[in-house]
């Protein structure tokens, strides 16, 4: 007979005990994933082989980010919404187009922030930015920051960006050689960061002409930050599971030495402006009025950096990623390419040789193309709000109940399914800036076409 005494000791009973409460524990998790959508009656992605495979694929770097939310998307074609399970925490994916509009504009006090995707302790610089701030801080900041985009400024900045075009299209003039075969990324990152450093940091660089400049070289750095692939994506899940991890390993979004740069640039800056009395309308100029006011919150240096470091983290690869797919498509469509080269040169040849701020607007078959563009290949492909306060969902399907989003559920809005739903844009693949010409774009059901989201919370560099 086996001796079962020591079962009875304090030892053994604290053990089994213990044993008792973790199992419990796992099976409380696993009941609430795999059945919390279920309980309420909304569709869900259920847990089975086939979508297991299809989470593994995205972590292995198998099937990219946007393949990845197609499939979500595409998983209940008739319903307003899917429930999902983000690392434990209830999502919905958002897919009605009147339901968007509810949560992105008209409920918005329910729905007032974004997810942080990295925790303050881990990235102090990234968590102070407009995208990351929340409440009252966000709205003060989006109230100092958004009179950056007023007419008058944006005159200023447009001659300042006018400026790097002459510089990259001069380089490329210049360097008849390095036009055969143009890798397109790479040169519009270039032009991009000219854009930024002088629109939002207030120096300038020619990144065509001096290739190795700190300042593209580490917003490249900024970008591996974000990298894709399977160490990309466990860093991330990584930074927003388990932050404390995070940090314990001492991981970070960004090399150290690059949040680094962007301090001291900022910091020389307001130094020599303050030293020289140099007024420059620019962000950095409204960011040190802001912070001379009298306020509860007062301002301080790193505000000012982490602000002008979304610009640049928010500008530079979206920029970057929309003039490479629209050189693509012009590439690809000669008559799409010869009618927009014409409609260019028309206003040169009415500007005597220069493109004003004004006759801007007026080039209508632009905007027909950058906006086909930005529906085809939105740079964002989804993007997201923050539930805080209780809010009742309608029901999902006809049969289905209404459902409720707790406080801290992420609500995901798939703007690149959207634009990529036959429903809203037939053919879909095909590149047509018809569909914004005058008559077309009214046509365009609203909250289905939204490359810089929507409502108060809407891209703050959407002009
Ligand atoms: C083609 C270029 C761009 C695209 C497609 C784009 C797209 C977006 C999208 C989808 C959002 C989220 C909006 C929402 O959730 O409703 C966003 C937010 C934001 N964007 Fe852009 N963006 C672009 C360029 C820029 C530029 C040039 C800047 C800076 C000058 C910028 C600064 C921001 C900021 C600061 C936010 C956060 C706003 C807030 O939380 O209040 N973006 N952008």
């Amino acid at each position: 007979m086996m001796d079962l005494s020591w079962l009875s000791s304090p030892f053994a009973l604290l053990l089994i005990t213990l044993v008792v409460i973790g199992v419990l524990k796992i099976v409380a998790v696993l009941h609430h994933t795999y059945l919390y959508w279920k309980n309420k009656g909304v569709p869900y992605l259920p847990i089975n082989l086939s979508n297991s495979i299809t989470d593994w694929k995205l972590l292995l770097g198998r099937i990219s980010v946007v393949n990845y939310f197609q499939y979500l998307y595409n998983y209940f074609p008739d319903a307003k919404y899917v429930g999902l399970m983000d690392f434990g925490m209830p999502s919905v994916l958002v897919r009605d187009p009147e339901l968007i509009k509810d949560i992105m504009v008209k409920d918005f006090e329910s729905f007032p922030d974004h997810r942080s995707f990295v925790d303050a302790s881990v990235e102090p610089l990234f968590s102070k930015n407009i995208t990351s701030l929340r409440g009252d801080r966000w709205r003060e900041m989006r109230n100092t920051l958004s009179p950056s985009f007023t007419a008058s400024k944006m005159k200023f900045m447009f001659n300042l960006m006018s400026e790097c075009s002459h510089n990259f299209v001069n380089y490329l003039v210049d360097h008849p050689e390095v036009c055969h075969s143009i890798e397109t990324k790479g040169v519009f990152r270039r032009y991009a960061t000219d854009v930024i450093a002088t629109t939002a940091f207030g120096i300038s660089v020619n990144s065509m002409k001096d290739q190795d400049n700190e300042f593209y070289i580490r917003g490249i750095e900024i970008i591996k930050g974000f990298s894709a692939g399977p160490l990309g994506m466990a860093k991330m899940i990584l930074f927003q599971a388990c932050p404390r991890l995070a940090k314990l390993l001492g991981l970070s979004l960004f090399p150290p030495s690059t949040t680094e740069f962007f301090k001291k640039i900022v910091g020389e800056t307001i130094r020599a402006r303050e030293e020289q009395g140099i007024v420059r309308p620019d962000m950095i100029h409204l960011l040190m009025q802001a912070r001379d006011k009298e306020d509860v919150h007062k301002m301080t240096v790193d505000d000012i950096v982490s602000q002008a470091f979304i610009f640049f983290f928010a500008g530079f690869e979206t920029s970057a990623t929309l003039m490479c797919f629209a050189a693509h498509e012009l590439a690809v469509n000669q008559d799409v390419q010869d009618r927009l080269r014409e409609e260019v040169q028309q206003h040169l040849a009415e500007g005597n040789g220069e493109i004003s701020y004004e006759s801007i607007s007026k080039i209508s078959y632009m905007d027909m193309v950058i906006s086909e563009t930005l529906r085809k290949y939105p740079p964002s492909i989804i993007t997201d709000r923050l539930c805080a306060k209780r809010y009742e969902l309608p029901p999902s399907r006809p049969g289905c109940k209404n459902a409720i989003v707790e406080p801290n559920h992420v609500l995901l809005f798939p703007i690149y399914s959207l634009h990529h739903d036959p429903t809203y844009f037939p053919n879909p693949d095909k590149f047509d800036p018809e569909r914004f010409n005058e008559e077309n774009k009214d046509k365009i059901l609203p909250y289905t076409y939204l490359p810089f989201g929507h409502g108060p919370r809407k891209c703050i560099g959407n002009r």
